[in-house]
């Protein structure tokens, strides 16, 4: 095994705690606040921060999309250079925290084309620190590095990752989450447990420290995911939350071959048709496993015995099995499955492939032998 792990992300955790910003960021630092379409004015999230900045020069920028636009990115760094901000302080969820950290970049750099510049990994050596106040469990994009970001012009959504620009903290208050529709908890709490899958169901290697962990996030998720969903309650809260940022924050995946086919394939989706991430990737991965049920059938099977706990002595039959459950649980945290479940929206293959050509992501897999035609077979298996 062979690894580098660094996550200098101070992350402060539970009810309360936005009250702690003025110990993040340095008194009278101007502050560059970035948020969504206003959820966060709505539900006192907003009105919190503000109380805790009191005395701090800030300046703001509301309505950053889900699913972020570059081009509203890059309109709002000209305003943070303009403001002369020294601090990006992200309110929201993954959208606006993956629009704050590619922000950063876009501040201080001179390329012409920070776009063409990024996906090159030409980021600027200064940029300025980010915080952030999750108010949504999903990405982890709270204490990760990556910012996935679209482009209407080009018609792409791609990962950026730049280790610079992961947050110097990240606040995550629970009780943030009061005001999360049904969809929004599904989404997030699947979103996680297809993150820890894309890690997890790989190559098996010498990594049972970060199996085992990807086990207890799982079974937590396949618990507490229905429990969010039924009443919202503190404890779901709080317990989905860190098991959302536990999925991606870069341990259980360090020394491991990922995977994140299915990601790069729902980015494809949501890039052409505008679902929310989560529905994409529910869309995708059952008919992904079934496809890759034999590569993959050495890990399948330890999921299928340490997280569902099928006692199937056929491998084969096992694996099955396992996915089948795993597809179930999709449905009834009430995201789609099969093309057939989305209403009124047609998937063409051919268009999720001219995206991923488009985004040079033609060899997918923890092996590198998902391309365009096994894309093609793997949607046919979804419709
Ligand atoms: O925009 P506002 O008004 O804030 O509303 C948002 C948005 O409409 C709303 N919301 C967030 N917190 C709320 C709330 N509404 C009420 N109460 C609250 N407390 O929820 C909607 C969705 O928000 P969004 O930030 O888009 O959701 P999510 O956290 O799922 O982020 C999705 C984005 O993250 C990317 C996805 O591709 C997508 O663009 N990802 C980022 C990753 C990363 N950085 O590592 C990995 C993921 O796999 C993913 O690709
Ligand atoms: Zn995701």
């Amino acid at each position: 095994m062979k690894l580098e792990l660094k996550n200098p992300t101070h992350v402060v955790f539970g009810e309360g705690k936005i009250a702690r910003l003025p110990r993040l960021i340095p008194a009278g630092t101007k502050v560059f606040l970035l948020y969504g379409g206003g959820s966060i004015k709505r539900n006192g999230v907003y009105d919190q921060v503000m109380a805790a900045l009191q005395g701090y020069p800030i300046s703001e920028f509301g309505g950053i999309e889900a699913n972020p636009h570059y081009e509203t990115i890059l309109a709002a760094a000209a305003q943070a250079r303009r403001d002369g901000s020294e601090y990006v302080l992200a309110v929201g969820g993954g959208s606006v925290i993956d629009a704050a950290k590619f922000l950063t970049s876009a501040i201080t750099t001179d390329e012409a084309d920070p776009w063409d510049a990024f996906f090159h990994k030409r980021y600027p050596k200064h940029i300025l620190p980010v915080g952030c106040v999750l108010t949504m469990p999903a990405t982890a994009s709270e204490s990760n590095a990556v910012s996935v970001i679209s482009s209407t012009e080009r018609h792409l959504k791609y990962p950026f990752a730049n280790e610079a620009a992961r947050p110097a903290f990240a606040i995550m208050d629970p009780s943030t989450m009061a005001s999360l529709d049904k969809r929004q908890l599904s989404n997030g709490a699947v979103d996680a447990f297809t993150h820890v899958l894309e890690q997890y169901l790989t190559l098996p290697g010498n990594t049972p420290v970060q199996h085992g962990y990807s086990e207890v996030l799982l079974r937590t998720l396949i618990e507490w995911g229905p429990k969010l969903l039924a009443d919202n309650s503190p404890e779901a809260r709080e317990t989905v939350m860190w098991a959302a940022n536990q999925a991606l924050n870069g341990l259980i995946g360090a020394g491991i071959e990922q995977d994140w086919s299915t990601h790069y394939i729902g980015h494809a989706i949501t890039a052409l048709y505008g679902i929310d991430h989560a529905r994409t990737l529910t869309l995708v991965m059952p008919s992904l496993l079934r496809f890759k049920r034999d590569d993959k059938l050495q890990m399948l099977v330890r999921y299928a015995r340490n997280v569902w706990g099928i006692t199937e002595t056929d491998e084969r039959k096992a694996a099955d099995l396992a996915i089948e459950r795993t597809e179930n649980f999709f449905r009834d945290m009430g995201l789609p499955v099969r093309a057939g479940d989305l209403e009124g929206i047609r998937v063409v293959a051919a268009d999720v492939v001219d995206h991923m050509e488009r985004a040079e992501q033609t060899k997918l897999g923890e092996r590198g032998d998902i391309g365009p035609a096994e894309v093609k077979r793997i949607l046919d298996m979804a419709a």
